[in-house]
């Protein structure tokens, strides 16, 4: 066996690296009461306005990885969200949703987060990682607790459905396979592990300040 096989593959880290801080943040709560039933559709587009700022710095930090020689790898545009989530917002505020909408002082702080290393290629795979795998994963469960519980259709909610990803599991391996793929050195891999952590630590102070606003 070479030396190499000892190295765990980076999707592997990040898995690992982050399950405690997944725990935590699937069970703020904000999370908790939204998904079982103990709070109400405005709750839920006070989230959907959070992620679209969120999305919206991810996104324009994707369009600067696609000049990375390594990152471009890791763009796909069948995980773009921004214009899904502004219908979503169009359909739960009207027309004028753009001046109802609020940013939280945590959400300025992520979005702020993903300015400032989006650049880097193992900061862009954290966070990319951490919000697309996550929407792919949990994000089909919320999908379902609004439904269940609110009793909100498919309009609203287009930012969980993923059109063109017809089967989640296969495209996921695929995502990982890139991620393993991007040939990160060890400082880099460690960069990457450290950035995800924060990335969800952000997360929950988003829901955490959610929670505050929707007690
Ligand atoms: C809302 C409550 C949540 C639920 C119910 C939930 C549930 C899940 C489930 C069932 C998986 C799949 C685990 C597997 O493949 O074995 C998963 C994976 C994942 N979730 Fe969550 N999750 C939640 C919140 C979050 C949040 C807030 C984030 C980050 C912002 C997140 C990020 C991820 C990521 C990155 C993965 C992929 C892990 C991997 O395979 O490497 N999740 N989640």
């Amino acid at each position: 066996m070479t030396v190499l096989a000892d190295v765990a593959a980076l999707s592997t880290r990040l898995r690992e690296g982050t399950r405690a801080e997944h725990t935590q943040a699937e069970s703020e709560g904000f999370v908790e009461r939204l998904l079982s039933g103990g709070l109400d559709v405005a709750a839920y587009a006070d989230l959907a306005a959070q992620q679209l700022a969120v999305y919206t710095a991810l996104e324009q930090a994707s369009e600067r990885m696609r000049q990375d020689e390594r990152g471009a790898a890791l763009v796909f545009d069948e995980l773009t969200r921004v214009p899904a989530i502004e219908r979503d917002l169009a359909h739960l505020h009207g027309a004028g949703w753009r001046d109802v909408v609020r940013v939280l002082p945590a959400t300025e702080r992520y979005v702020a987060r993903l300015d400032a290393v989006g650049g880097d290629v193992a900061c862009y795979a954290a966070h990319a990682y951490t919000r697309y795998l996550g929407d792919l994963s949990g994000g089909q469960v919320i999908q379902r607790m609004m439904q269940r519980h609110y009793g909100m259709g498919a309009a609203g909610l287009e930012f969980y459905d993923f059109p063109e990803i017809p089967k989640a599991k296969p495209f996921k391996d695929v995502y990982r396979e890139r991620l393993d793929g991007l040939d990160l050195d060890d400082t880099e891999v460690e960069l990457a592990v450290s950035e995800a952590q924060e990335a969800f630590r952000l997360n929950r102070a988003m829901f955490v300040e959610l929670g505050v606003a929707h007690p």
